[in-house]
């Protein structure tokens, strides 16, 4: 269809007919199957009738290519103007093939395989009938107490709107239209979802616009200029205002600045909670203030369908406003081929030919094996395949390692660490879980006990239960269970060498386990083939070469910590820690247990001096920086060369550092290369208080190094 063709088809709706394509509800509902549970609340509570549901617009959850063609199909014969409906879906770090979740995705910044897993997953969902994913989730994240920080790349804006960028290229590819392997993308959750309060969810988000717009904004701008379809308002306020009725968020900026003209799309019954907020009397003002914000979809709740009609009719609401939806939602729909096409991809055999295939599967594997960080190592790893092994903990036996929003993911396909390390060692190895994720009886760790008394070398598979993490999974004690750490004292008795790998979604409180162990490798959740991706990695058939993509907190009390900070007026000299009136902590160091950027190789990396093309540089002729990076360990490894800036004077304050560009590299034993880094203007600008986008001149420096802690040093002028 041509804009014509949509704007006459507007035409031709009635009042009802538009506005049920703005509400999206849960395919059980469809169905009928109306399985309570998965809804907020009761039906008849929440004043969705079946007429609406037979109408809506747009369903989200349901998958599978034969249900999908079924509703489609009925849904067409009773469609007056023939408009098919929009399926959308969760589709978060896979599909049925589950790559590692997004937050150990960060840690592999590697933005062709991220590019990868998300082309997957399109191409399984779109086989399975869906049009739309609500992904790439881009909130920045500051608070491991948070659990939805497993669904983000991480704390730093740069990294995450490549990430973001990477995901929008591999859900949508170049050509959305032709291509029916693809799916439309849904950038979200707009804006700061990522840093409530106190990292408890969908609580308050207090910042300033400046700040907003510095550090959180970018990614989600990011994921748009790469052209992605929807948007997603977040469920938090944003100064004070709840983003779905937020106006100077949605109309102002998304649409009028950024111009925006996709579909956005309210979060879970985040019109109606406006209620709930204080925002709204009553869901007829929550209606009017989600659609003067601009939420074009309404999910879960009936506020436009029973409210937008009399809001019209007593003329609070221009129809224009109504039909500028409509519009978006349509074309949309004309975008995915949908009129011509409405079951698109949907194919029940293709399906099954591409759903958990032996080509996804492998790539799954090698991204599970590049978000891994190994984060200690005193020479026990990589294990040697000859020793006599146990593996001990709750994550030796059958727990989750899928993770949070592991779509239509089988817990039970996934390979596991114990049937890998099996397949893989040629001494012996023993099993035992030692205890739950929080529970222990002595039985358990005596088995465990024995098992490690005999062995040469003992794993503990550690960690969060998956549900420890994810929407609705904050937490205020981000140690693991008190049940794992007294086994890793038990084990720690023993006197053997001992290596950890952690599966959990956030940070952890690491006491107890990085000081014990003689390694640790961060696994994550590691998705389908992750046990596989494990195993290769201790027994070092893989090299690790993963970095933190969100700092480690010494305890809960110094969070949030990151390292984009500022260096305040009294910064704490580390040579002189007893010092009273500086910035610090009378308890712990200033510094993240681990920082960010921080991971360790089978390989040793050496760095040479670090080299400016000139002290000085200008909007005209930015400089160059490079470091000669050598291999002098004994494996071929990969290292991430990473370049932060700081501006040391501004008239606002700048931080410490910023991540400005990376690079990975692959090193043969005694390979070295240069990397050479550009620094432009373009690099040096941010907000000022009047919210302009400019650089200062004056004095900068310049770091290059492993991570964001342990870096090499220069300094240059920008005149
Ligand atoms: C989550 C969104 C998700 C939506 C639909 C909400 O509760 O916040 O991220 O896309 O549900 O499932």
């Amino acid at each position: 269809m041509d804009q014509k063709q949509i704007t006459d088809l507007i035409q031709q709706m009635t009042l009802e007919e538009k506005v049920a394509q703005l509400l999206q509800l849960t395919a059980d509902l469809h169905e009928g199957t109306q399985d309570q549970s998965q809804i907020t609340g009761p039906m008849e509570e929440m004043g969705i009738t079946g007429e609406m549901v037979r109408a809506s617009g747009s369903v989200l959850g349901l998958s599978g290519a034969s249900s999908i063609i079924d509703l489609q199909q009925e849904y067409m014969k009773n469609s007056r103007l023939g408009i098919p409906l929009l399926f959308m879906a969760d589709v978060i770090h896979g599909f049925k093939t589950i790559f590692p979740i997004p937050l150990a995705i960060g840690c592999s910044w590697d933005l062709q395989l991220a590019e990868k897993s998300a082309e997957i997953a399109a191409r399984e969902s779109a086989a399975a009938g869906i049009h739309v994913t609500f992904s790439p989730m881009v909130d920045l994240v500051r608070d491991p107490r948070w659990g939805r920080v497993m669904e983000t790349t991480g704390e730093d804006p740069y990294l995450n709107s490549l990430f973001a960028r990477a995901f929008v290229r591999g859900y949508q590819g170049s050509n959305l239209s032709e291509d029916k392997e693809r799916l439309a993308a849904c950038v979200k959750h707009f804006a700061a979802y990522g840093a409530p309060e106190g990292g408890r969810d969908y609580n308050t988000v207090n910042m300033s616009e400046r700040q907003l717009r510095e550090t959180y904004l970018p990614a989600y701008k990011a994921a748009l200029d790469e052209g992605c379809e929807m948007i997603m308002a977040s469920f938090n306020t944003v100064d004070g205002i709840p983003a779905s009725g937020n106006e100077k968020l949605m109309r102002g900026v998304l649409r009028d600045e950024w111009n925006f003209d996709g579909v956005l799309i309210s979060d879970w019954a985040s019109v109606r909670e406006m209620v709930a907020h204080g925002a709204a009397e009553d869901d007829c003002e929550a209606a009017y203030r989600a659609i003067r914000a601009g939420v074009d979809i309404e999910m879960m709740t009936p506020c436009y369908v029973q409210h937008l009609p009399e809001l019209i009719q007593s003329g609070r609401v221009s129809e224009a406003l109504i039909d500028e939806a409509v519009l978006r939602i349509l074309q949309l729909k004309n975008k995915l081929g949908l009129f011509e096409d409405p079951l698109r991809g949907a194919d029940p055999a293709r399906e099954s030919e591409v759903l958990f295939c032996a080509q996804h599967r492998e790539a799954a594997y090698d991204l599970a094996v590049k978000s891994s960080v190994l984060l200690k190592n005193n020479g026990v790893l990589p294990l040697d395949p000859e020793a006599d092994i146990a593996l001990i903990g709750p994550y030796a036996g059958q727990e989750d390692i899928l993770g949070w929003w592991a779509c239509v993911g089988v817990k039970e396909d996934a390979v596991q660490l114990g049937s890998a390390m099996q397949e893989r060692l040629h001494g012996k190895l023993t099993i035992a879980e030692g205890c739950g994720i929080d529970t222990m009886t002595p039985d358990q760790l005596q088995k465990a006990v024995d098992a490690a008394r005999k062995a040469d070398v003992i794993v503990l598979a550690l960690g969060e239960a998956a549900d420890m993490s994810g929407e609705g999974g904050s937490r205020t004690d981000i140690k693991l269970p008190k049940a794992q750490l007294e086994l890793v004292k038990e084990i720690r008795k023993l006197g053997k060498p001992v290596a950890a790998v952690l599966f959990n979604g956030r940070p952890l409180d690491l006491h107890g386990v990085l000081d014990e162990a003689d390694a640790v490798l961060e696994a994550w959740f590691p998705g389908s083939e992750g046990g596989a991706a494990i195993a290769d990695l201790l027994i070092g058939k893989a090299n690790p070469s993963g970095r933190l993509a969100m700092s480690f907190p010494q305890s809960v009390g110094q969070v949030p910590v990151y390292y984009n900070t500022y260096n305040t007026g009294r910064p704490m000299d580390p040579s002189k820690t007893d010092e009273r009136y500086v910035s610090k902590y009378l308890d712990s160091p200033n510094e993240p247990l681990l920082p960010f950027g921080f991971g360790l190789s089978y390989s040793d990396f050496t760095y040479g001096e670090l080299s400016l093309t000139s002290h000085e540089m200008s909007a005209e002729q930015p400089l160059k920086v490079s470091v000669t990076v050598t291999n002098t360990g004994t494996r071929t490894g990969i290292e991430t060369v990473q370049l932060y800036i700081r501006d040391i004077t501004g008239e606002v304050v700048r931080p410490l550092r910023e991540l400005k560009g990376f690079e990975q590299i692959k090193l043969e034993p005694g390979e070295s290369r240069t990397v050479t880094f550009t620094v432009s203007e373009e690099m040096l600008r941010y907000y000022h208080s009047d919210l302009s986008y400019s650089s200062d001149p004056g004095r900068f420096h310049v770091f290059v190094g492993p991570n964001s802690r342990d870096t090499l040093q220069g300094s240059f002028e920008l005149v």
